[in-house]
């Protein structure tokens, strides 16, 4: 745990608090939105074909890993981190438009109904507060290091990120949180549901105690981790399940693992709304407590032994 005065003061303006005022703002905001956006959400570009498993291989043949962006330049998502790594997006992470983000996520077989939505969300939600009318003006593009942002998107209690006050860093993968994941595998290296909740409930009890400046509402709960947690499960793995395999390769390089290919089915808003809550029950139903990092620093320990050998 950080020390108070080494704490990095907050990049942010003053952060709303209450998980009620948040969720009030994002439903008006939301139905203003989705006024705005809903004909966009049904038709895609003719130019960009959703990828297939067919079609991926010689797509990322072409957007070839150019290495781990350096977290200046990069998210706390490790998927955007992913895209950019391969050039998919812009591999400065910066001056990225709202088109190639949508194609970008279209690609993937996330358009266009998560990916408009996704992105006119994001551009809208980090535009520069100075522009009149508030409501209506977009950011023009989008860096990475935007989304580091804390308390905006970017929330306390991430499966692999830090939270803020702890670390002063809320965009870097830490391999201990990494480690600490893959630790809720079973016998097969598979992560699911179940699991996953466990995971996060774990996360929760280490925020409690260890960050003072915790912020873990119901906006956050649900929107944040329940949606991370359905695209982990889905969009990096399949079918609410994710293998230890992929996690390490998507989090820790931050690359796309060579056996892995888009998902086949749209993630529609339907999708992904069923899976975000199915997320979020794991984790309210979860019975894990802190005695679980004993466990953890016992095999981390062992590890450590036979990387010695
Ligand atoms: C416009 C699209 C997207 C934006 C703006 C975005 C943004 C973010 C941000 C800001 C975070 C950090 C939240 C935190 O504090 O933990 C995050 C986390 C995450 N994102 Fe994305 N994301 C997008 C699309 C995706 C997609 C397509 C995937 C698919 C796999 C994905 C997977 C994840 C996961 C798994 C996390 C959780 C990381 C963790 O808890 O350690 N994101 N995203
Ligand atoms: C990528 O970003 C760099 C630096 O910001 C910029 O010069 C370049 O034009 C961008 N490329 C594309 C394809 O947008
Ligand atoms: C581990 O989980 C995966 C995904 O849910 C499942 O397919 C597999 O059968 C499980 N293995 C064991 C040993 O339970
Ligand atoms: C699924 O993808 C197709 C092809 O791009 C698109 O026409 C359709 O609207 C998508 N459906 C959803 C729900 O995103």
């Amino acid at each position: 745990m950080a020390d108070a005065a080494q704490r990095r003061p907050h990049p942010t303006t003053p952060t709303i608090n209450t998980g009620r005022m948040m969720m009030t703002r994002f439903l008006i905001m939301g139905v203003v939105f989705l006024a705005m956006n809903v004909s966009k959400m049904f038709k895609t570009d003719k130019d960009v074909v959703p990828l297939t498993a067919e079609t991926w291989p010689q797509y990322i043949a072409e957007h070839p890993y150019q290495g781990k962006g350096p977290v200046t330049n990069r998210s706390p998502c490790p998927m955007l981190n992913t895209l950019a790594n391969h050039g998919i997006l812009n591999n400065s992470g910066k001056d990225i438009t709202k088109k190639q983000l949508i194609d970008a996520l279209t690609r993937l077989n996330l358009g266009p109904q998560f990916g408009v939505l996704f992105t006119e969300g994001v551009f809208w939600m980090y535009h520069d507060k100075k522009a009149l009318p508030d409501w209506i003006s977009q950011l023009s593009t989008l860096d990475l290091a935007q989304l580091q942002k804390h308390n905006a998107i970017e929330h306390d209690v991430s499966y692999t990120r830090q939270d803020f006050d702890v670390a002063g860093d809320d965009a870097s993968a830490d391999p201990n949180l990494i480690f600490q994941f893959t630790q809720f595998a079973n016998e097969t290296g598979y992560i699911d549901l179940a699991q996953a909740g466990n995971a996060r409930r774990l996360r929760e009890l280490q925020s409690k105690r260890d960050n003072p400046d915790l912020v873990y509402n119901l906006f956050y709960k649900f929107f944040g981790s329940g949606s991370e947690c359905a695209l982990l499960l889905n969009v990096i793995g399949r079918n609410m399940a994710v293998s230890v395999d992929h996690f390490n390769k998507f989090f820790k390089e931050e690359r796309f693992p060579d056996d892995w290919t888009p998902p086949e089915e749209n993630f529609s808003f339907v999708r992904l709304t069923k899976a975000t809550y199915q997320c979020y029950q794991s984790w309210s139903n979860s019975k894990e407590t802190l005695a679980k990092e004993k466990q953890i620093e016992a095999s981390q320990e062992k590890v450590r032994l036979v990387q010695q050998q």
